[in-house]
């Protein structure tokens, strides 16, 4: 088998003679031997989050696997190696993309979170004070919606898979068995969440040292007997012992001692769901991408559209002109969010409207181009509404036949709800953070609500912004990409999208490009750091734009394939961990 990779030192230097803005490795571990970028004359392109997440790829794909078979394994590895980031407790959306006789048919599956059925809009409301008490559904026994990740990973692999679902877990089984060395990004995040953990029994005897009173340190090793368990569990028994068998046992008991709102009939009823796929043209490429419960399609579509008439290429990719129009499209995207976008089994949300091109284009003649418009004269669309990482996961991989798997996936904020379910190694997710729980707080993310969209409801899906997405190109799938990072993810994918299909960068360009964000509330420029030009900044700030410098946390995972050679590229993030890699 072939392997074909450059190192990140190799990435860095290209970036420098281009002249750009190359992001400092800042998360990054010291162990450069995971790669970075990867590119190949055919087989398969994996970008992952992960080292071991990647490994796992090529063993089930060696073993004869497909795509499919590879991103569940990626998935149950990234559960074991990212437990900060996502797991069994959580939830996700994958965009298939899978290559027919006609050309491409992509398909969303969603297999997010869903609100207990005793959940409610007051939920997380002081009755006293009337104001929203953020820590209610960010920690403990409320913050938890039904986790759809088993779920949606056996269907999704029912449906497309070739390898038996029992082989897909053993790389995940083993790594959890075994352990691994905690890198500098999982230790920072356990620091972070050192309190959080260390009130749970469950999560302590997982993540403190064992005999002394703190959580595992870069370089110690992180074994999860109780998650290897489990995993077994799941690989001989499939979906239904998570829902209805010894594992749902188990996870009732958890509510029970601990007051959680989960209940039999949650876990009975969780149903994945297919979605009817974004899609878009945009100079000359279509984009597919994630739809409602996801705000993160609509308002990336809205965004390319509104830009896509400017003269972007000729004022260049740091120019501040550049920046402000894609910023003032963005400020208008969250805008929108904040009023329209909620699950569209609950909620009638706009959504052709929103992405259609005549709305956009109306946008971007309302925007300026001489100064910032303050929040308040940035409205929602007058449409009528027919009557929300530095945590997440995200993995891209691509086959020379053309196919392709994009998937997010998440428990959330690090370590969820930092709830584990006893026995069983699962840390249960703080999704319902996602709702809007008030029109007034904000959620992790800063997001803020103008209408009842969001609002929690049993049953009800909260509004995500993950945003999975594919590229097609004269009918065959030439990209697959996504990002964790809440709100920030649509406008990192954008400004990938941007500066690949409208700049002209290379793949690794694009992804290690200086990014910014802006939505809406609160009124400012965020931008990635270190690496922000101070004279753009500058510029920027004459404008009228508040810049705010700031970890806008996004880890782009990009995977590409050439129309005519068929050859392959794989980037995985400089920012942080993650390995890319080519292999036939
Ligand atoms: N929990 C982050 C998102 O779904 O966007």
């Amino acid at each position: 088998m072939r392997k074909l990779q450059c190192t990140l030192v190799l990435l860095v230097a290209s970036c420098a003679h281009q002249g750009l803005v190359p992001a400092t490795p800042y998360g990054r571990s010291a162990d450069l031997n995971s790669s970075y970028e990867a590119k190949g004359a055919g087989g398969v392109a994996v970008a992952t989050q992960g080292r071991y997440a990647t490994d796992a790829a090529f063993e089930i794909l060696r073993r004869g696997g497909n795509i499919v078979d590879a991103a569940v394994a990626v998935s149950m590895v990234q559960a074991v190696e990212r437990p900060h980031s996502t797991g069994l407790g959580g939830g996700g959306f994958v965009l298939w993309g899978k290559k027919t006789a006609a050309g491409g048919k992509v398909e969303a599956w969603d297999f997010r979170e869903r609100a207990p059925l005793a959940a409610h809009s007051k939920m997380f409301i002081d009755l006293k004070s009337g104001k929203a008490v953020p820590e209610l559904s960010r920690y403990g026994r409320l913050a938890s919606g039904v986790p759809g990740m088993v779920a949606g990973l056996y269907e999704f692999h029912r449906a497309n898979g070739k390898l038996p679902w029992k082989e897909l877990l053993s790389p995940a089984i083993r790594l959890a068995q075994d352990g691994f060395e905690v890198n500098p990004e999982l230790a920072s995040a356990l620091e972070g969440k050192s309190d959080i953990l260390g009130a749970n029994a469950a999560a302590r005897a997982i993540f403190f040292h064992p005999r002394e009173p703190r959580v595992l340190k870069e370089g110690e090793r992180l074994v999860q007997s109780d998650l290897a368990s489990t995993l077994k569990v799941i690989a001989g028994e499939g979906k239904d012992t998570f829902y209805k068998g010894s594992i749902a046992k188990k996870i009732l008991e958890e509510a029970r001692l601990s007051r959680l709102l989960i209940t039999r009939s949650d876990l009975h009823r969780y149903k994945v769901k297919l979605r009817p796929v974004l899609q878009s043209e945009f100079r000359g490429s279509t984009i597919y991408s994630m739809p409602p419960p996801s705000s993160g399609g609509v308002h990336l579509l809205q965004i390319l559209n509104t830009v896509e008439r400017a003269p972007l290429e000729k004022w260049g990719i740091l120019d501040s002109r550049s920046v402000h129009l894609v910023a003032s499209a963005m400020q208008q995207a969250f805008a929108d969010r904040a009023q329209f976008l909620g699950d569209p089994d609950f909620v009638k949300v706009p959504v052709a409207e929103l992405i259609s091109k005549e709305y956009a284009y109306s946008v971007q003649e309302k925007i300026p181009l001489d100064r910032a418009r303050p929040v308040s004269e940035v409205r929602a669309a007058p449409f009528r509404a027919p009557v929300e990482s530095d945590d997440t996961i995200h993995f891209s991989i691509m086959d020379s036949e053309g196919n392709a798997v994009s998937s997010t996936q998440t428990i959330n904020g690090h370590f969820g709800s930092g709830i584990v379910v006893r026995g069983t190694g699962i840390l249960l997710n703080n999704e319902m953070d996602d709702f809007a729980a008030s029109l007034s707080g904000a959620n992790l993310f800063g997001a803020v609500a103008s209408s009842r969209a969001n609002f929690v409801e049993p049953g009800k899906t909260p509004l995500s912004s993950m945003s999975p997405t594919l590229v097609e190109k004269e009918g065959r799938f030439v990209m697959a990409l996504g990002s964790p990072s809440g709100t920030r993810i649509l406008t990192c994918v954008t400004q990938v999208l941007l500066n690949r299909l409208v700049f002209g960068l290379s793949p690794a360009q694009s992804v290690a490009q200086i990014r910014y964000h802006q939505q809406w509330q609160p009124d400012q420029i965020q931008v990635d750091e270190p690496g922000f030009p101070a004279e753009l900044k500058g510029r920027l700030e004459k404008l009228g734009h508040k810049v705010d410098t700031t970890n806008l946390g996004c880890r782009v995972q990009l995977v590409e394939r050439d129309t005519e050679s068929s050859s392959l590229t794989a980037v995985s993030d400089i920012r942080a961990e993650g390995s890319a890699r080519v292999e036939r």
